[in-house]
């Protein structure tokens, strides 16, 4: 006989989840570095960082799959892991759809996705039809997995870990098998479900636009520790780091000259974005903020070009050699070696960095 899970509502003011200076040691390999971070009830966090960072080991920690070698792990109101607390997986009540969590092969969907609820329960048949109509799928309930799509098979999986109705669903590369338009799509359906059942989520993906789309937050992970934790606006215009800055987008880091309020760089001078200050730092320039002009005497030169359907990717090499990009809609029609002058977009505030940082 197991205890039931912990999925009992949050106390009031409770955080649903924190992770308090946890890490995690592979042997000689330090895999989780001292990571601290915390979910409200239905929030929905989007981690993403290098391969090896430490993503799935820090996912594996909430879900009871890894037990941490210091720090802690508190999930709605109570310690889960720690120095003096362990709760097992099974009894955690957390949802997984990890890449690698396929469905049970000789069992049918709605056996699947009844495969976490009581046997007995007067209520499972009903709850099997529930989950399986918010993710569209009970016209398939009698099907074997191998009679899925793989977007199927993923709404599938997704229904199995939402069936007992945890307080907050742990997703590992849970779209990373599906092609790009289908990746999209489901990823927009189990955000909608998400939400609509009021279901925390932390999300781990390789994919950078897919973790600022979805993230209520993104945590930005690199060797072990956390970068940044910041909404998607924050990170991608107010970078923490060099990392964190070419990481949530394309960026190049243009050198610049802090004096006296004033902004110096190649392509622009403004007041500093940044307050009073006085050195090098450096300019953070997103092709969509740089500006071409073919009219003038221009002293940049166009190097390369992408065609990206609406958009026209163009590589730029400024006098200094510095190599830019600057991305216009298709009407702009330039020619490698055209002669162009560039700036930064008007109502542009750049972000700077000073030795690799956000100033503060
Ligand atoms: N069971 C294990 N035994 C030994 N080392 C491990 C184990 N699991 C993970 N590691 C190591 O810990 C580090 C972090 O691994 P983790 O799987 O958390 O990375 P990740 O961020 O999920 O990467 P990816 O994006 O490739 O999935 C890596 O160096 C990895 O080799
Ligand atoms: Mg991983």
């Amino acid at each position: 006989m197991t205890a039931p899970p912990l999925t009992a509502a949050v106390p009031p003011g409770e955080l649903l989840l924190s992770l308090e200076s946890v890490v995690k040691d592979f042997g000689r390999t330090r895999a989780v570095d001292g990571i601290s971070l915390t979910v409200g009830p239905g929030e929905i966090i989007a981690m993403v960082g290098p391969s090896g960072c430490g993503k799935s080991t820090t996912l594996r920690m909430v879900a009871g799959l890894e037990r941490p070698d210091s720090g802690r792990v508190r999930l709605a109101g109570r310690y889960v892991a720690g120095p003096d607390a362990w709760v097992p997986a099974e009894r955690r009540g957390v949802g997984l759809v990890f890449q690698d969590h396929a469905l049970f092969p000789h069992l049918t969907v709605e056996n699947n996705v009844g495969f976490g609820l009581p046997r007995r329960s007067p209520t499972r048949t009903a709850r099997i039809r529930e989950v399986l109509d918010l993710v569209s799928m009970a016209p398939l309930a009698g099907r074997y997995p191998h009679e899925l799509s793989g977007g199927e098979q993923q709404r599938v999986a997704l229904a199995r870990a939402l069936a007992p109705g945890p307080p907050i669903v742990l997703l590992d590369e849970a779209f990373s098998s599906l092609d790009r338009g289908l990746r999209a799509q489901i990823r927009t359906d189990t955000v909608a479900i998400l939400r609509h059942t009021g279901t925390a989520a932390i999300l781990i993906t390789h994919d950078r636009d897919e973790a600022l789309a979805t993230g209520d937050r993104v945590v930005i992970m690199r060797g072990g520790r956390i970068e940044q934790d910041a909404t998607p606006d924050e990170a991608f215009h107010h970078p923490a780091t060099r990392f964190v800055a070419t990481f949530v987008g394309d960026a190049v880091l243009l050198p610049a000259e802090r004096d006296a309020g004033m902004l110096y760089s190649e392509i622009a001078e403004m007041i500093t974005p940044s307050g009073i200050g006085h050195g090098e730092v450096e300019l953070v320039a997103r092709p969509h903020e740089v500006t071409l002009d073919a009219g003038g005497p221009g002293k940049a030169e166009v190097v390369a070009l992408e065609f990206q359907g609406a958009f026209v990717l163009y590589t730029l090499t400024l006098q200094s050699g510095i190599t830019l990009r600057s991305l216009q809609p298709h009407e702009v029609r330039l020619d490698l070696g055209a002669k162009v002058s560039v700036g930064l977009a008007p109502g542009i505030t750049p972000s700077i960095l000073v030795d690799g940082v956000r100033p503060r």
